[in-house]
């Protein structure tokens, strides 16, 4: 039996993200909006031995199933993550996440002048990804750039 599993028991019903990198399960479930308000029952599992990761993060959300437009904006900040649908105990699905081209709505540009940002009239900021490993998005209205340390940190004070 693996580590992780002494910790947590299996689940039921619903979505197991698994190969997270350490220490990130609560960005995770930030950017899935997961709050632990809505009533599922949530585990994290942080900072277990992993043979691919060296130590990684787990999350399983029980009685949810996440479809892949709300799990690929994990990618985010866990380019490894894993996604395991689990139905009666088994996992009938096993995707990995992939970043979309432009990234709409879950992050603010830096640049305070720019038109995402006027406070009357709202626009969606959007993001071209123009790199992914490491993660660098291009605000596509003002050509501001987002790095990895940028999204981590918005997603954690956000
Ligand atoms: N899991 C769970 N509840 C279940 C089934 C699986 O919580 N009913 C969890 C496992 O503990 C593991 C993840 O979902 O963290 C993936 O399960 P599985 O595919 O059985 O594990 P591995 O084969 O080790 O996965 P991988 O090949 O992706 O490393
Ligand atoms: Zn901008």
């Amino acid at each position: 039996m693996k580590n992780s599993e002494l910790l947590v028991r299996k689940i039921r019903e619903g979505t197991v993200i698994d190969h997270i990198p350490a220490g990130r399960a609560l960005a995770v479930l930030k950017i899935l909006g997961i709050t632990g308000r809505e009533g599922y029952k949530v585990a994290l599992v942080m900072n277990v031995e992993s043979r691919k990761l060296g130590r990684k993060d787990i999350v399983k959300v029980e009685g949810r199933m996440l479809n892949p437009r709300e799990t690929d904006i994990i990618a985010l900040i866990a380019p490894t993550a894993t996604i395991n649908i689990v139905k009666d105990y088994v996992v009938v699905e096993k995707r990995r996440v992939e970043l979309p081209e432009i990234v709409a709505g879950v992050l603010k540009c830096k640049n305070p002048t720019c038109i995402s940002r006027k406070e009357n009239e709202p626009i969606e900021p959007k993001f071209r990804v123009v790199s992914r490993s490491p993660v660098k998005l291009q605000c596509i209205y003002c050509g501001s750039m987002l790095s990895e340390e940028d999204i981590l940190e918005q997603i954690l004070e956000g």
